[in-house]
């Protein structure tokens, strides 16, 4: 075919973590299932462990025009890449701009059946995309695959730290924050981005993400993985910067939808980085409906020996069923084992697995709640399925995700800065008992307001086909 009738030929850069990468790998084969050629970048790392554990091979061979490409983290190949040393991999991150300009202008990419890169996609934290794009003429979008309402505490940062409410004092973490727009009425210091209590202004990551406000508008779009039933309020603030935003999530449901015709749990495309247990669902089985707390931290979040043990008493004392998916790397020390005393409980009412089958488990109807550290996918994952959610967020945008599930979206129990297992108890009982009703009925709404959106004429379906007329016109 002459270069005039290929397809438009779409670059993704995904931030080389598990949440980002799911995501992102979901937008790229509802990009592909529209006839483009997709360039799928992720670093080396990220490559290895895709191979190993998920079908993403499988799903190449699916998708001839679906390509995956690799690119150096610039870290040793030992390097952690988690916890701490996450900011190591930002900053790493950076430094590879010449490598993805080289990259582009190698020719590599593009053949007499597929056109040079016509349009990126790419992260944007990674704000040289967006100068290696400018320079080559090339036209960019950026993507945030974290909620709305983060991102948007994030472009109100500078407003932070010029109205005197950053840095503060750690010691009074109720105290209401009003200069984030749209969150005066609930927002409090507890709830922002953990590295808001560091007390400096040098901190790391607020010095990463406190130029989100003028970083993200030098593209001239915004993707974002969140639907306008859940975040309109705060998807408004955003458009004051960001007139061109493009809400297409959820996204991993999107995907389902488009492929399946209806909302189904049954076609898997796995973008993990872990072996998954499918064991556990066989176990489901034999549950009761909505009888099972599920509980999972993601993909980095790590946990001390105290948190490990309050929670298994908590969850022990609930005389809840459970299924906890314990990441081998997410104890901070390898001496954790479980309490002897609670293992012959473990075996009647608890199941636990290194890395579950996530959105398998929450589409399963014996699951009747979700003990989250609200990553956005998680959050995203138990809003479609409507699973009531316990959060006990980790870090970055995690607390503010974990206030709007509980204090705005009321879909369930905000925990966050607790670690004590008569709370924890008590928690578990009033979402998977006391107040099972009041939650099911306010999830169950959210949920058919998340599956409207996907449908024909639905704000995630219109965008999704607006994106796809706009690149295609690129
Ligand atoms: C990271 C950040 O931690 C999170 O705060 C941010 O919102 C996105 O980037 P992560 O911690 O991995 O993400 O959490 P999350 O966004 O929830 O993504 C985890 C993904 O792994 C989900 O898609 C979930 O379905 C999957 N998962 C998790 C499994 O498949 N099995 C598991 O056992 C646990």
């Amino acid at each position: 075919m002459d270069k005039v009738t290929l397809p438009p030929h779409v670059l993704i850069f995904p931030l080389p973590l598990q949440g980002p990468v799911n995501s992102m790998f979901k937008l790229a084969e509802l990009l592909c299932l529209s006839g483009f050629h997709i360039t799928f970048l992720v670093t080396d790392h990220i490559h290895t462990r895709l191979l190993k554990y998920s079908n993403i091979q499988s799903r190449c061979d699916i998708y001839p025009r679906f390509r995956l490409e690799t690119i150096s983290d610039g870290l040793p190949e030992d390097h952690p890449r988690s916890g701490s040393g996450l900011i190591e991999l930002f900053e790493s991150l950076k430094t590879n701009k010449i490598l993805f300009k080289d990259l582009l202008t190698s020719g590599k990419l593009n053949s007499d059946s597929r056109r040079p890169v016509t349009c990126i996609i790419a992260n944007g934290t990674l704000g040289y995309t967006c100068d290696v794009a400018n320079e080559l003429g090339i036209p960019i979008l950026f993507v945030r695959t974290i909620s709305a309402c983060c991102l948007w505490v994030f472009f109100r940062l500078p407003k932070l730290i010029e109205s005197g409410e950053l840095p503060f004092s750690v010691n009074d973490l109720d105290t209401p924050i009003k200069s984030v727009l749209g969150m005066e009425r609930f927002l409090r210091r507890r709830d922002l981005p953990t590295f808001c209590r560091s007390g400096n202004l040098s901190d790391p990551s607020l010095k990463l993400y406190l130029h989100e406000s003028k970083e993200i508008p030098r593209a001239p779009g915004l993707i974002i993985n969140s639907f306008d039933d859940l975040e309109g309020p705060i998807l408004s603030q955003i458009r004051t910067f960001c007139p061109n935003l493009y809400t297409v999530g959820p996204l991993h449901s999107h995907l389902k939808y488009k492929l399946s015709g209806e909302l189904s749990s049954s076609f898997t495309s796995s973008s993990s980085l872990w072996n998954e247990d499918s064991s556990c669902i066989t176990w489901l089985d034999s549950q009761p409906p909505n009888s099972v707390l599920y509980i999972s931290f993601g993909s980095h979040a790590v946990m001390t020996k105290e948190q490990y043990t309050e929670l298994w008493y908590g969850l022990v004392n609930s005389g809840s069923h459970f299924l906890w998916a314990i990441r081998p790397d997410s104890l901070t020390s390898d001496s954790i084992e479980i309490p002897p005393e609670l293992s012959k409980d473990i075996d009647e009412r608890g199941y636990i697995v290194e890395w579950a089958p996530q959105e398998e488990v929450l589409a399963h109807n014996a699951v009747g709640g979700f003990l989250t550290h609200s990553g956005w996918n998680s959050t995203l994952e138990s809003v479609i399925e409507g699973v009531p959610m316990i959060c006990w967020p980790v870090f970055l945008d995690q607390h503010v995700n974990s206030r709007f599930v509980g204090e705005v979206w009321k879909l369930g129990l905000d925990m966050k800065d607790t670690c004590d297992r008569i709370i924890i108890e008590k928690t578990v009982r009033e979402l998977m008992d006391s107040r099972k009703h009041e939650f099911r009925t306010s999830a169950d709404q959210m949920a058919k307001l998340a599956k409207q959106c996907l449908m024909p004429g639905g704000s995630s379906y219109c965008n999704l086909e607006r994106l796809i007329k706009d690149i295609q016109a690129m």
